[in-house]
């Protein structure tokens, strides 16, 4: 049937029909709020290229996590900035490493926050690389040993998932062994799958104080003009063990996510990145664009193009907007 039998404006005529044949609804469980602690007490720096995101201390990061809580954010997403850096990010692997000592705070006053812990060595090693570096690159089977012992070290202090965003090959499979010897095999894993070497990631490592110190992240991180490589490393991931598959970032590789969708019958996850959030927060400063319709539409294209996790730094402001 075709016009004039046919006509779509019949469903877009009110709000309440068109809410009916709404298709795709971003939940307040659908996002993960990530956040930075870092050193001190009483710190609370702000995020200069991330603006509303601060650089907050363990004690500053539980007052925080309390409003978030109780505002609806349910889940959150941890890195840390270390008081020291060494060759290897080995200081991210004691269980009074700065994450570490953060998820035992939060979790003795808030036990049903959700905590997910980032696994990689850039934040703590001195050369802001993702694992150890031999002949000036990244060695991806000594790099698997020290995420490795981050991994656990994690789940020894009661993280509820890690989220291994590394890129070494094999590193989900590793972990996967590691957690289970232990006695973790009920810690889920949550994969950076297809994670690109982007432009989009600048203000993170702002934030995060990871810029690497030489060089990029291109022999590790994917070239952001591969959809099929994606697959494979989906694939690979899920074939290691991986729970939930990532694809980052997201508003760029909407078509990474679709296909990802149409392809592997596993949850996914999206990663809306530091450049993507402060791109909108910018243009919404000077006037240019409304940031809570921008930001509810790319959360809902994210969401329609396959995630059914989305990690996002707009989720503190858009979660009671929902
Ligand atoms: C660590 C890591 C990065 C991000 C998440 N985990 C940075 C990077 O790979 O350089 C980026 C997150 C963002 O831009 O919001 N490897």
């Amino acid at each position: 049937m075709s016009f004039p039998v046919t006509r779509l404006r019949r469903l877009r005529k009110n709000k309440t029909i068109r809410d009916m044949v709404e298709e795709t609804i971003v939940r307040p469980a659908d996002l993960v709020m990530p956040l930075f602690v870092c050193p001190g007490k009483g710190v609370k720096n702000p995020i200069k290229s991330m603006p509303g995101n601060y650089q907050l201390s363990v004690d500053m990061m539980v007052e925080n996590c309390k409003q978030l809580y109780d505002k609806g954010v349910k889940s959150i997403l941890l890195f840390g900035i270390p008081e020291e850096k060494d060759e290897h990010g080995l200081v991210a692997t004691h269980d009074d490493a700065i994450v570490q000592r953060t998820v035992k705070a939060i979790k003795k006053e808030l036990p049903d926050l959700f905590i997910i812990a980032d696994v990689c060595n850039c934040e703590y090693t001195t050369h802001g690389h993702c694992g150890t570096i031999v002949d000036g690159d990244v060695d991806n089977d000594l790099t698997l040993d020290t995420l490795a012992k981050q991994a656990l070290s994690f789940a020894r202090v009661g993280t509820d998932m890690i989220a291994p965003s590394d890129m070494m090959d094999g590193r989900v499979g590793y972990m996967r062994a590691a957690l289970d010897k232990a006695g973790y095999y009920n810690m889920p894993i949550m994969a950076y799958s297809a994670k690109y070497a982007s432009a989009f990631y600048g203000p993170f490592r702002d934030a995060a104080e990871s810029a690497p110190q030489f060089g990029d992240r291109s022999s590790y991180q994917m070239n952001p003009a591969n959809s099929d490589e994606a697959l494979r490393e989906v694939d690979l991931d899920i074939m290691e063990g991986a729970d939930i598959v990532m694809v980052k970032p997201a508003l760029s590789y909407l078509d990474i996510i679709r296909r990802t969708k149409d392809n592997f019958n596993i949850p996914i996850a999206a990663y809306n990145v530091s450049g993507e959030f402060s791109m909108v927060k910018a243009a919404a400063a000077k006037g240019w664009i409304d940031e809570e319709r921008t930001a509810k539409e790319i959360l809902t294209s994210i969401k329609r193009a396959g995630a059914d996790i989305i990690l996002s730094y707009h989720t503190q402001d858009i979660i009671d907007k929902l």
